[in-house]
């Protein structure tokens, strides 16, 4: 058995705001505390997208440094608010690998498991893209592997939470064509993403899509109908925890646990045996 941490929508920011700047940075760096407290300690972090809030070298290199501080090996992969040149121009392989085409896709192997990373970004848009080339690409991976079980990660959740102005078209060509990969792959076992700051969990292609909350703010629940031309001044983010998942492969099956970002204060501790003897 081992554990994987996953982060996401870290929006590292070295923009004017100082507070969006200070807030994001000290976000991540409480959640990496608290994935490095874990007992075991994960073997790696992987990051789904919006590493940074901007795309800009000089937010990756903000993100370079904070990440500096954990000796844990982080894979990076990337969202809507990531350039991927930016990206590749302040870390490189093994920590982000792209593809032949340039998208930021590449396979972690663990023992008998593999994750693998895809690329949603379609660079000046906010929605999420899978073109046929990454289509190709994703294809061949799977195919290479076909008795492995794997697990998907990538930005975008190609499945609806409710919230509508958030979701997407689910007749959207990208889904279709990864929800026909996916469904092709019976070794993927789950599919995990970020974008949402809000943990949830949907079936998508016979499989089960989970969604980590992002490590700085998080969205609203407000599951009301919305007019996306009027605004109406509801909340739609708000200042909960940061959180994260941990992803637990064992038996030949992934178990994934949403976290809170602590420290919590203890409850209470393990002093009578489980089992009278
Ligand atoms: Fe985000
Ligand atoms: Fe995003």
């Amino acid at each position: 058995m081992f554990t994987i941490a996953q982060i996401t929508d870290l929006h590292i920011t070295t923009s004017e705001a100082p507070l969006d700047q200070a807030r994001n940075r000290d976000r991540l760096h409480q959640t990496l505390r608290s994935i490095e407290a874990l007992r075991p300690r994960p073997l790696a972090i992987i990051a789904t997208g919006d590493l940074v809030d901007r795309g800009r070298i000089e937010e990756y290199a903000a993100l370079k440094a904070i990440l500096a501080q954990t000796d844990l090996p982080i894979y990076l992969g990337v969202g809507n608010h990531d350039n991927r040149l930016a990206a590749l121009s302040q870390f490189s392989a093994p920590n982000i690998v792209s593809d032949s085409h340039g998208f930021i896709q590449y396979t972690l192997e663990f023992e008998e498991y593999r994750i693998v990373i895809c690329d949603t970004l379609d660079e000046g848009r906010e929605g999420g893209a899978f073109c046929e080339q990454r289509a190709e690409w994703l294809v061949q991976t799977l195919t290479d592997r076909p008795g492995t079980p794997t697990l998907i990660a990538l930005h975008h959740p190609p499945i609806a939470s409710g919230i509508r102005w958030m979701d997407p078209d689910p007749s959207a060509e990208w889904i279709l064509r990864l929800d026909r990969i996916l469904s092709q792959h019976s070794q993927v076992c789950a599919v995990t993403t970020g974008h949402l700051h809000r943990a949830f969990v949907r079936r998508f292609a016979n499989s089960l899509v989970t969604v980590s909350p992002a490590t700085s703010i998080q969205l609203t629940l407000d599951l009301s109908p919305v007019d996306m031309r009027v605004p109406d001044g509801r909340e739609i983010l708000t200042e909960e925890p940061p959180g994260f998942m941990i992803h637990m492969f064992d038996a030949g099956e992934i178990t994934s646990h949403f976290c809170v970002s602590g420290p919590w204060p203890t409850a209470v501790n393990y002093t009578h045996p489980f089992v009278k003897p």
